[in-house]
């Protein structure tokens, strides 16, 4: 429901209640909290695949489950990686017209309402029992500059993850544990392309710009993580010699993956690109995506590790990319009980056991049940859990999923790519204009990251 359609509603049950006073009539059939409170809850988000719905819908169903009497309205607004979504809720919040409550990357990507001063403060959600079941890293981003918390992570989603059909790599004698360097993995891209009994001219689906920017993401991770993090901290000019020569290096590296990806990915979406994996005759063996994309795999009832599989982007073995969904209490809401209500379920071990198994990510909870999830998970889950532990393995948050770095140097980050993928730009000159878009935004880096 529209947030105008809703003030209508309340003005109109607002009226009804006025003129049932003044009828003399003792009872009011739809009576308001004492705050003037309908128990109603809309929630906006951008989870409209086939995976994404069915693990919003899990988790509707079991904050419903607890509230019977709240009426929810789920505003679903289409385009992956929340790009279209947060266009609307950027105007509904500045309109004066917030959201009860909204879908948002952790971290940096928030920021810009909180700067406006349109966030409440969710301490009391962040209960002991919270912050001690929250691994450090994901409460941290949780955590305004003053201190106190402004959002509830959902799930923790993996970055680094290489997808493969496993009948094509089976079928062109291809071991998916040697994929750990990108010459191999070129080397598997030309004998698949060689593979006489497939089609297939682009091995690698790539979907449009903002999963063109993903798959550089781990490209760069790979190259070397002191890098990386340099990068995320605003670091890297053309002047950081070290640094800035690993970036020159990942723009080549990701030159030479272009030549293994489908000539119209711009127009393709993530989970379009991922179905040409899972295509009866498929027209690509791998693609580099976030975990959300096991949502897909799960309701085409494939089996990890037998139709399909997963190891980390060639580089990043020791390393987990974070993608870290969250929720909102904006200012000024319609119904700030019942959004109390839905944090305390997106909070629950209960609701992220509900949520995650067909989302594609772990629970943002180290407590959860791993009996719930299914095997590439729960390979998922040891794999954080060991990286988490060793000090030389490393969480890396992403820049285009909003935790990394600040939102208006991810918005000029990603055209790059883009143009680096159309060839419109060289590596080199992609890499002088990375460069340059750390000193751009030098006063938007709030945060020093150590990996
Ligand atoms: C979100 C995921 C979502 C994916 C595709 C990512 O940015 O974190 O939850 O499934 O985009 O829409």
């Amino acid at each position: 429901m529209e947030p105008k359609k809703q003030t209508i509603i309340f003005v109109l049950i607002a009226v009804i209640s006025t003129a049932a006073i003044v009828a003399g009539v003792t009872y009011v059939i739809l009576a308001p909290t004492p705050e003037g409170e309908v128990d109603a809850l809309e929630i906006y988000h951008w989870w409209t695949s086939g995976g994404e719905a069915a693990a919003i819908t899990a988790l509707v169903d079991e904050f419903i489950a607890l509230h019977p009497d709240t009426t929810v309205q789920q505003v679903q607004i289409a385009g992956g990686g929340g790009f279209e979504m947060r266009v609307k809720i950027k105007t509904l919040m500045l309109a004066g017209q917030p959201p009860d409550t909204f879908q948002i990357h952790n971290g940096y990507e928030w920021k810009i309402f909180y700067d406006a001063g349109l966030l409440n403060n969710i301490d009391p959600i962040w209960t002991t029992a919270l912050k001690a079941a929250v691994p450090d890293v994901v409460e941290d981003i949780s955590k305004g500059p003053d201190g106190h918390y402004y959002a509830v992570p959902v799930n923790i989603h993996r970055s680094n993850v290489l997808w493969f059909n496993y009948e094509i790599l089976n079928d062109t004698g291809i071991d998916p544990a040697t994929l750990t360097t990108w010459p191999a993995f070129w080397a598997a891209c030309d004998a698949i392309i060689a593979n006489p009994n497939y089609t297939i001219t682009a091995p690698v689906a790539m979907g449009e710009q903002w999963t063109a920017a993903h798959a550089f993401e781990q490209v760069l991770a790979s190259v070397g993580i002191d890098t990386y993090e340099a990068w995320i901290n605003g670091e890297i000019d053309s002047t950081s010699a070290t640094h800035y020569a690993d970036l020159v290096t990942a723009c080549e590296i990701y030159k030479t993956l272009t030549t293994y990806i489908n000539s119209d990915w711009a127009g393709k979406s993530w989970d379009s690109a991922i179905a040409k994996l899972l295509a009866a005759t498929p027209t690509a063996a791998f693609a580099i995506m976030g975990d959300w994309a096991n949502g897909e795999f799960f309701q085409a009832e494939w089996d990890h590790g037998v139709d399909y599989g997963t190891i980390g982007v060639p580089g990043t073995g020791n390393m987990y990319g974070l993608v870290v969904d969250c929720f909102e209490k904006p200012k000024n809401i319609l119904h700030p009980t019942a959004v109390d209500n839905w944090l305390g379920v997106v909070a629950s071990k209960d609701g992220q056991d509900a949520f995650n198994p067909l989302k594609g990510s772990i629970s943002a909870r180290t407590d959860a049940n791993i009996s719930k999830y299914g095997a590439y998970q729960q390979s998922a889950i040891a794999d954080f859990n060991t990286i988490d532990a060793s000090p030389t393995s490393y969480m890396f948050p992403s820049v285009v999923h909003g935790s990394g770095a600040p939102e208006a140097f991810n918005t000029d980050f990603i055209p790059l790519i883009g143009a680096l993928t159309s060839g419109t730009a060289t590596a080199s000159q992609t890499a002088t204009a990375l460069a340059a878009l750390a000193a751009t935004y030098s006063s938007d880096f709030i945060k020093t990251w150590s990996l």
